[in-house]
């Protein structure tokens, strides 16, 4: 199937883009005439611990374009989040390059807010509107006032005006993954980086989380980069998917144009069956 692009066919696209990675004013204009926000090259990631060196992704390779819905998606282990973390600038490839807007990445940065699958990332003495203005103050070097206003804003944009002088642990999870989601997004990033956002939801928050996060992308078209183990997750948040092969993570295929798949004449079923064959094919996988 057309939609389905096999890792190999993603060559030449990664060769152009290693061609030129040989300064930032190049890379600029590269990224620009091929729409690319942010670009990852050929990206091996290690950890190293006293006993020994662990490849968690090796040359992976990718690109993402403003706007794009951008999903990894692979089994446990993988590396999505390692490579999430390099993305946000926490890690540096052993081999490889990263680059947003042309700019390689060595550090974290405002560019890039990242939103955690743990419940617990928000400051406890702090209410949902002080959180969301705390980066905005800290960061962003907003008055009061601004951050004041512009926190206002996205807390409406996820339901929560009602609470927003409430503190953390008066919320239940849903509305501590908008509070998280509100606060990165408040920062109006390049791209918004997602590790497993909903993922220690229950099922039908977990549904109606991705669905807020759908009409919030349709009122701003952000960039977001989603990690998700979850095949179904993967379909319904993004517009590509990239498909990771098992420890270590490598590219094994992308998947395009997904938006176009939808539940009710049964191609989303149909690609995501798809989907899980191409992933657990790989011999010695374990979820
Ligand atoms: N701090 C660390 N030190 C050593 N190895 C690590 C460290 N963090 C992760 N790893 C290893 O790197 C590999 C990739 O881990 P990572 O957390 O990126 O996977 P993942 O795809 O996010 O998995 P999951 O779906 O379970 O969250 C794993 O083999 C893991 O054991
Ligand atoms: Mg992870």
């Amino acid at each position: 199937m057309d939609r389905l692009l096999p890792a190999h066919l993603q060559e030449p696209e990664r060769k152009l883009s290693s061609h030129f990675s040989r300064s930032d004013q190049l890379n600029l204009m590269a990224s620009l005439m091929k729409n690319i926000l942010l670009e990852v090259d050929s990206v091996t990631l290690q950890y190293k611990t006293p006993t020994a060196l662990v490849t968690a992704t090796e040359r992976v390779s990718f690109s993402v374009n403003k706007s794009d819905r951008f999903v990894l998606l692979g089994p446990s282990g993988c590396g999505k989040s390692t490579l999430l973390k390099a993305v946000g600038g926490y890690l540096a490839p052993s081999e490889g390059r990263i680059s947003i807007n042309g700019r390689k990445v060595t550090e974290p940065g405002a560019d890039r807010m990242m939103v955690f699958q743990e419940f617990d990332q928000l400051l406890p003495w702090k209410s949902v509107l002080q959180n969301v203005m705390f980066p905005l103050q800290v960061a962003r070097k907003m008055s009061r006032a601004q951050a004041e206003e512009r926190a206002r804003c996205y807390i409406e944009k996820v339901h929560l005006t009602q609470f927003a002088a409430s503190l953390p642990h008066t919320l239940s999870g849903g509305m501590k993954q908008r509070v998280a989601i509100a606060r990165g997004m408040a920062m109006e990033p390049d791209i918004l980086l997602m590790d497993e956002p909903f993922a220690a939801l229950d099922a039908l928050t977990r549904r109606q989380m991705q669905d807020e996060l759908l009409q919030l992308w349709e009122g701003t078209r952000f960039t977001v980069l989603f990690v998700t183990h979850s095949i179904a997750e993967a379909i319904k948040v993004g517009n590509r998917i990239l498909l990771l092969t098992p420890h270590p993570g490598r590219v094994k295929a992308e998947v395009r144009d997904v938006d176009q798949v939808n539940a009710a004449d049964g191609s989303a079923t149909q690609l995501e069956n798809e989907i899980n064959n191409l992933l657990f094919s790989e011999p010695g996988h374990k979820e």
